[in-house]
């Protein structure tokens, strides 16, 4: 997992600095490369020799070092790696952190990186429990910085509680967690744009969910909130493609940049998506409901009588799968269907990938405690013909931005030819 990620370790000053040099060794092992800065305190506790033979690379202490600047300036140093971690993390760093301080190379390069920052404090007890380092913790941590420890247990001065760093191998698996999570927002902010390589391609997006009729003031519905979708329409229309949204009744502000189209029952969303046909790719997010009140009362059901009524459903069209198997002529190059599972999610969603005539599926966990519905993240698998990509949990808008580069990926390999074959559809509905 950590193979091929490289790790900028900023070493301060505390005894518990004998312990990173552990944790350089075990994150070595896996296959990552660690390059290390160090502050002068750092220094006293192990020698940046030690550091640079563990880690096999040159050590930062410097920031008016001209031979260091000359190989790789500091703003360099802080963006080349996929992670910076701070081990041990002293009162003293975390402090200067947290007011947002470069008076060193240490400090310097936390405060220049783009990248997401894990910190394993190490102090003594009462210097950790301070209202002043506690409050620092706090701001660090609205600021979108990882905590690993500290652990409860003696200290080198004698005293016992909390203050302890977390173990090099505690560390390594806190450091295995942060990659796949969704970044800081301040860190969001300063992303370069994507690539228009989606420009000249028209894409359909369904999302939400679809309201349907029962009389002219009750429908039936589900909990889609349009997160997932409407992340998508803008992911696409961020790296240049033409988007036609449409979308069932969200409480989500149209996407920028997109044309949305507000629906309100599944054969509205059926007529919409065909209606704005030909197009490249269409992008089935959308919760659509299954049935529908096979006839919808013209006027509001009263409690007449003792027996409530009986609502009799007739099957909605299935616009995935109309489209998937619509005629080669009008059906996009590109069909990608969502499913959501509660169990065995990629085995249904290979079955559901022959049964609607789709060429990719993104299954997603909706099981208890998954926070899909509604919620902020997601954590889906890319079934394809040709193999499934397993993602870890991240941000609906991160899914969405590595759902866009892979439709783009795809255009770019199957540009020059018009993709005109249907893939075989199995019998039944899954
Ligand atoms: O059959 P199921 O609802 O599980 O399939 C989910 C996928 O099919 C989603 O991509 C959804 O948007 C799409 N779908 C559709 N029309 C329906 C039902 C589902 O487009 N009536």
């Amino acid at each position: 997992m950590l193979k091929g990620k490289r790790i900028l370790l900023v070493i301060s000053g505390g005894i518990a600095a004998y312990k990173s040099l552990e944790l350089i060794r075990r994150l070595r092992e896996r296959g990552a490369s660690v390059r290390c800065a160090m502050t002068k305190a750092a220094e006293q506790f192990v020698t940046p020799l030690s550091v640079s033979s563990l880690s096999g690379e040159k050590v930062s202490t410097d920031i008016f070092s001209l031979t260091d600047e000359a190989e790789m300036g500091h703003i360099e140093l802080s963006r080349d790696a996929d992670l910076v971690v701070v081990a041990p993390a002293t009162a003293n760093i975390l402090a200067r952190m947290a007011q947002g301080l470069a008076d060193d190379m240490a400090t310097t390069l936390l405060l220049a990186t783009d990248k997401p920052i894990l910190v394993a404090p190490a102090m003594n007890v009462r210097m950790w429990l301070h209202p002043a380092t506690q409050r620092n913790v706090e701001q660090l941590k609205q600021d979108g910085v990882a905590f690993v420890g500290p652990n409860d247990g003696e200290m080198a001065c004698g005293e016992y509680g909390p203050g302890r760093m977390a173990e090099p191998l505690e560390i390594v698996a806190a450091i295995e967690a942060q990659f796949g999570k969704p970044l800081p927002k301040h860190l969001m902010l300063v992303q370069p744009p994507p690539a228009q390589s989606l420009k000249g391609r028209k894409v359909i997006v369904t999302s939400g969910p679809t309201h349907e009729p029962i009389d002219p003031v009750r429908y039936i519905a589900n909990r889609s909130s349009g997160k997932q979708g409407h992340a998508i329409a803008a992911a696409l229309a961020a790296r240049g493609a033409e988007v036609i949204l449409v979308t069932g009744p969200v409480s989500l502000p149209d996407p920028p940049g997109v044309k949305t189209i507000h629906v309100e029952a599944a054969r509205d969303m059926f007529s919409a998506c065909f209606l704005n046909l030909p197009a490249d790719a269409a992008i089935f997010a959308a919760a659509v409901a299954d049935w529908r009140v096979a006839v919808e009362a013209s006027q509001k059901l009263k409690k007449t009588s003792d027996t409530p009524p009986t609502l009799r459903l007739a099957e909605n069209p299935d616009i995935l799968r109309a489209i998937a198997t619509t005629d080669a002529k009008r059906r996009p190059t590109l069909v990608v269907g969502f499913a959501a599972e509660t169990e065995n999610v990629v085995a249904y969603a290979k079955k559901k990938l022959a049964s609607k005539g789709c060429d990719w599926i993104v299954a997603n966990h909706v099981g208890e405690g998954s926070d899909t519905f509604g919620g902020d993240s997601n954590r889906v698998h890319l079934v394809r013909q040709d193999g499934v990509e397993d993602w870890p949990r991240m941000s609906k808008a991160e899914v969405a931005a590595q759902l866009a580069d892979r439709i783009a990926a795809f255009f770019s390999e199957s540009a020059p030819v018009v993709k005109l074959t249907k893939p075989k559809i199995s019998k039944g509905r899954s």
